[in-house]
């Protein structure tokens, strides 16, 4: 596994430092509200575990798989829920866990799809940003953002390419050559 990485970019204590950071402001912002975190799996599966432990408020948890899909002739996409969540979300301020902020459909999607429910809030957290991939039609901004990543293909914590290399324990750039044979 790690010959097809070409390079670190968040080492473990990188990534340890982000999650004690985060959760901090998250103690902070939530408190007196009732916080609900959603993974998005399966990307988010290391950051949500992490970060639930480092948070000191009272919170509930869920999961969700979604997917989101665009016609070419189309700029509105649809979004598809796999697995959707337990909870009914209404009393909840919901606190969306993502691996990765890219073009940024996915979550925007996802987003308005959950206000149709009525949460008392609904905000988003990303381990990574790669702002050089959003969809310019996309504006929603992130409340909590780990670290901003350059326009590279990367693997780890969770983050996977074909379901390969989501156990690996830092954020890592894959070799080139891994993806384009
Ligand atoms: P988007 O923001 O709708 O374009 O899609 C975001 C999703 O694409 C993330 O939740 C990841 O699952 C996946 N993704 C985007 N960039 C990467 C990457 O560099 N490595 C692994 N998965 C990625
Ligand atoms: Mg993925």
């Amino acid at each position: 596994m790690l010959n097809d990485i070409r390079e670190v970019l968040v080492s473990e204590q990188e990534i340890e430092d982000i999650v004690d950071r985060i959760a901090a402001e998250i103690n902070e912002d939530y408190k007196g509200k009732n916080l609900l975190l959603v993974c998005i799996l399966k990307g988010s599966v290391c950051f949500m575990s992490d970060l639930m432990k480092k948070i000191t408020l009272p919170c509930a948890i869920d999961f969700m798989v979604a997917k989101s899909y665009y016609a070419c002739t189309e700029s509105k996409g649809e979004i598809k829920i796999y697995k959707d969540l337990d909870i009914d979300i209404q009393d909840y301020d919901v606190l969306l866990i993502e691996d990765i902020y890219d073009s940024g459909r996915t979550l925007n999607l996802l987003v308005n799809k959950l206000k149709e429910r009525n949460p008392r809030s609904i905000e988003c957290c990303s381990l990574l940003d790669k702002p050089d991939r959003r969809d310019p039609n996309i504006t929603m901004q992130l409340k909590y953002v780990g670290k901003n990543v350059p326009d590279e293909f990367v693997v780890g914590y969770g983050l996977d390419y074909d379901e390969a290399y989501r156990n690996l324990p830092f954020v890592g750039v894959l070799k080139r050559e891994v993806y384009d044979k």
